[in-house]
């Protein structure tokens, strides 16, 4: 990924729409608008982005629970794939969260997601547990991992 051409940042009310587009184009059970709407109102939630000549490449939400970080969301564009977007964002995401003193960042993921757990593995996160059956949809497990943060910072 050329750094350039991409611009980081949080996101806003503004990009609400780009938002719940992108979302419905990566996802098969998609947030809505209101869901969105109520994670960008709230303290707590965080969303970044990446954006290509003003459009929105690649998204990635997280909770802010004192000193860790539930990670919501990671969606890139299909037409961004396979370029290291996903990989770019959650380093300057995580690199943010690390700047404000975040211990620890966990997420779940469809065991079927190779992708994401390619990716999540591939940046040193560790399989801490399963959920069985835990998507409702399809009754597929839920594998769940965390990174240390403060290891990392080490590195
Ligand atoms: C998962 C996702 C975010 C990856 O984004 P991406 O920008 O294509 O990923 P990157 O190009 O940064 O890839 C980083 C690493 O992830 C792995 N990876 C990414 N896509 C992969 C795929 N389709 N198959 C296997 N490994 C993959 C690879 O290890 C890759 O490193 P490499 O290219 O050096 O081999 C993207 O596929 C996506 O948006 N999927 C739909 C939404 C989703 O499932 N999100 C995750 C759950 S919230």
């Amino acid at each position: 990924m050329n750094d350039v051409f991409y611009k980081f940042g949080k996101l806003e009310i503004c990009d609400l729409d780009d938002l719940v587009a992108l979302e419905k184009i990566c996802f098969p059970h998609a947030w809505t608008e209101q869901q969105f709407w109520l994670c960008i109102k709230q303290k707590e939630y965080y969303i970044f982005g990446l954006k290509k000549a003003g459009k929105l490449a690649a998204y990635m939400s997280f909770q802010h629970i004192i000193d860790e970080i539930e990670i919501l969301k990671l969606a890139v564009h299909p037409a961004h794939r396979r370029k290291g977007i996903g990989k770019r964002l959650l380093g300057l995401v995580l690199q943010n969260c690390m700047n404000m003193g975040i211990k620890k960042a966990y997420l779940e993921v469809r065991r079927s997601n190779t992708a994401a757990l390619a990716l999540y593995t591939g940046f040193g996160f560790v399989q801490t547990g399963i959920r069985k059956g835990y998507y409702p949809d399809n009754k597929e497990d839920a594998l769940l991992f965390s990174l240390n943060l403060i290891t990392r910072r080490k590195d």
